[in-house]
């Protein structure tokens, strides 16, 4: 490529610089040339990080949208409720958009927002990222190749571990829709169902229902004597798999990383967190039972599709460790898998074989490389590199419209879930 794509990152958090940093390793295909964010900080951090002049330095998306537009595209790594008001000005202004999921937080903004884009022409690719990875695209290509046929029935579950439950769904900033716009389903399964709707390859769903509910973190689950808060008044603190203090500081490897940045502390020593932990109304250290959830902590749902194929998900938060696992039946055989195992098995209908069937093991390990998205962080910004230069795009192409089917499951699951299951069509 002669000149690297020219992008700006709009929300410097967490997501945008995974993305971002691309332009560190590829300097070729990606330059990072602005930046936009509310935190003086994280717009020093990309300064310094890309080195980005103070003239393409923005104190917001706003800010950013009503100055004439100097770059192909925006990474909008904004959280979840601003995706749509954020991007629909930088659209205007001409930009395409790599968006991170949920790019909507309810179908009228989705509407809104796809809308937008038809109108203005402009691109948006949404960070679905689990399709890039190894073990997805695989699968699909399976699929693709008629192997197992025709798909009859798809199973998916997400276990949410307690250590990531307690972080982020419990305690932290995906714990209710004043916090994030949206339910779990949303915010952490979004991928899922968006995969489930990608395998379907084009076969549109019918009808969803869901139910769900708070079965854990509810003061009637807390243990006989426990108090309010880990670090000042809980007798059983030692005996409590959710203790803050031992979650956060005897074992803070584990998913703590959000609790420090949100708290302000993303340098701190031990001693200061401490600190911050014991006070009073720190989020972080509410007894986990009493934090009054505003979203559930399981739910399943049930996706029938046009051609009779059905489907089920289903999230249970607060298992002993995190997985993704996936069994898909069809007329000539079946996919079975577990993503963080990073190979999956294809058996193939075979009356001539003694077992009945002949099975393959698909082992994704090596282009996986164990990290969280295996892969699909950056492979998704070198598909984004593609549409914008008009190159050929991947079959995980997470282009807007191929988006719309998952969040659409999610918003009607919610419904149905609100309904106490009550089937909702489509
Ligand atoms: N694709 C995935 O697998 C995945 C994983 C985790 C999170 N996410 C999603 O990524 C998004 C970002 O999450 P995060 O953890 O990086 O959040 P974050 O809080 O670290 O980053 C958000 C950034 O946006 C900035 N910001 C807020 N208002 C702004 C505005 N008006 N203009 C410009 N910047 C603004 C904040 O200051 C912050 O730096 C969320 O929507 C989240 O749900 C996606």
């Amino acid at each position: 490529m002669e000149n690297p794509v020219q992008v700006i990152i709009v929300g410097m958090g967490e997501r945008a610089s995974i993305y971002a940093r691309e332009a560190l390793t590829h300097p070729k295909l990606l330059q990072v040339v602005g930046v936009a964010d509310v935190s003086p900080e994280r717009v020093r951090l990309a300064r310094k990080l890309f080195s980005i002049p103070e003239e393409r330095c923005f104190s917001s998306a706003e800010e950013l949208a009503a100055h004439p537009k100097f770059a192909d595209a925006v990474i909008n790594g904004t959280m979840d409720r601003q995706h749509v008001s954020t991007s629909l000005p930088l659209l205007r202004r001409g930009y395409d958009i790599l968006l991170e999921k949920p790019f909507a937080v309810n179908q009228k903004e989705a509407d809104e927002l796809l809308r937008c884009v038809h109108e203005t022409g402009r691109h948006v690719m949404v960070c679905h990222v689990l399709r890039y990875a190894p073990f997805y695209r695989r699968i699909k290509e399976t699929i693709m190749r008629g192997e197992i046929g025709k798909i009859i029935n798809i199973q998916m579950a997400e276990q949410v571990s307690y250590f990531h439950e307690s972080v982020s769904y419990v305690r932290g900033k995906y714990a209710s829709p004043t916090l994030c716009g949206s339910g779990m389903l949303l915010s952490k399964c979004s991928h899922d169902l968006d995969v489930m709707a990608w395998l379907m390859s084009g076969t549109k769903p019918v009808s969803v229902s869901s139910v769900g509910s708070v079965f854990q973190f509810k003061p009637e689950m807390a243990p006989a004597a426990s108090g309010t808060h880990c670090f000042l008044d809980c007798p059983v603190e030692r005996e409590c798999v959710y203790s803050a203090k031992r979650l956060y500081v005897e074992y803070p490897q584990r998913w703590v990383n959000n609790i420090w940045h949100e708290c302000g502390c993303d340098d701190c020593s031990e001693t200061d967190r401490v600190r911050i932990l014991s006070e009073k109304n720190n989020p972080y250290s509410r007894c986990i039972y009493r934090c009054n959830l505003q979203i559930v902590d399981h739910q399943s749902v049930l996706v029938c599709f046009a051609d009779g194929a059905t489907g089920t998900f289903s999230m249970t938060g607060g298992a002993a460790a995190s997985g993704r696992h996936i069994h898909i039946t069809g007329t000539k055989g079946e996919i079975t898998g577990t993503f963080e195992e990073q190979h999956f098995k294809i058996s193939r209908i075979a009356p001539e074989a003694d077992s009945g069937k002949i099975s393959e093991v698909i082992d994704v390990s090596a282009e996986q490389q164990g990290n969280a998205h295996g892969g699909g962080d950056q492979a998704i910004v070198r598909d984004f590199i593609a549409m914008l230069t008009g190159a050929q795009v991947s079959p995980c192409c997470t282009a807007l419209d191929d988006s719309m089917t998952g969040h659409q499951l999610v918003f009607l699951a919610e419904q149905s879930r609100k309904r106490r299951g009550e089937t909702q069509r489509i």
